[in-house]
């Protein structure tokens, strides 16, 4: 097993560095199952960060997070509100798929989390959007309600923070479709403020 120490990745001054020092990672099982790790794709200085749960098999197969059928979803709803996926970061939680779809285990989670909050250190956005109830819960280390959690500002590390249903989730429940385009409308809000303070 090649085991990755913190100390060969923590010094990576860029997202392309980092993927070079762990994308051949075996810290935890998934990566003797799955084909490719799914890093993250998009803007290194983006001012917004999109968080999935994990890997699916088209994700697995192409090395890139939300390509599939829950991506293409998400990829319309960051346009419905005019961010392009080149303007903004997309990865998940782990970067690795688990088999057969199962949600992450917390060692899995444990394992990879250390990676996502490097890619945060360095890309240093405003704003992270959280797909979903493990995105959510992961991050902030305890369990959420959606019907509570959505649409509130909330705090990672500094950085605002909002919830809204994973695509996957819409993708069986459309009726949640008007909520997460709510949700969405008030992260480009806030982003647009953000950036006029920034041109200020
Ligand atoms: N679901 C996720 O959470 N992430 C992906 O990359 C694809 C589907």
């Amino acid at each position: 097993r090649n085991i990755i120490l913190r100390e060969t990745w923590d010094k990576a001054e860029t997202l392309a560095e980092l993927n070079n020092l762990i994308c051949d990672c075996h810290n935890c099982q998934l990566g003797d199952t799955r084909k490719n790790f799914v890093f993250g794709t998009g803007n290194p200085d983006a001012d917004l960060v999109v968080i999935g749960e994990a890997p699916g098999a088209d994700e697995d197969e192409q090395g890139a997070p939300f390509v599939g059928r829950a991506g293409q979803l998400l990829t319309k709803i960051l346009e419905s509100v005019n961010f392009s996926r080149d303007e903004v970061f997309i990865c998940n939680i782990i970067k690795c798929r688990p088999p057969a779809n199962r949600r992450p285990l917390v060692p899995e989670v444990d394992a990879c989390e250390p990676y996502l909050k490097k890619q945060i250190e360095l890309i240093k956005p405003k704003f992270i959007l959280a797909l979903g109830l493990t995105a959510v819960d992961t991050l902030l280390k305890k369990k959420h309600a959606m019907a509570s959690t959505r649409g509130q500002l909330m705090d990672y590390h500094g950085i605002q923070m909002l919830v809204t249903y994973h695509p996957a989730a819409l993708l069986r429940n459309p009726e949640w479709k008007r909520s997460v385009w709510e949700d969405v409308k008030y992260l480009r809000k806030l982003y647009d403020e953000y950036q006029a303070t920034k041109k200020a």
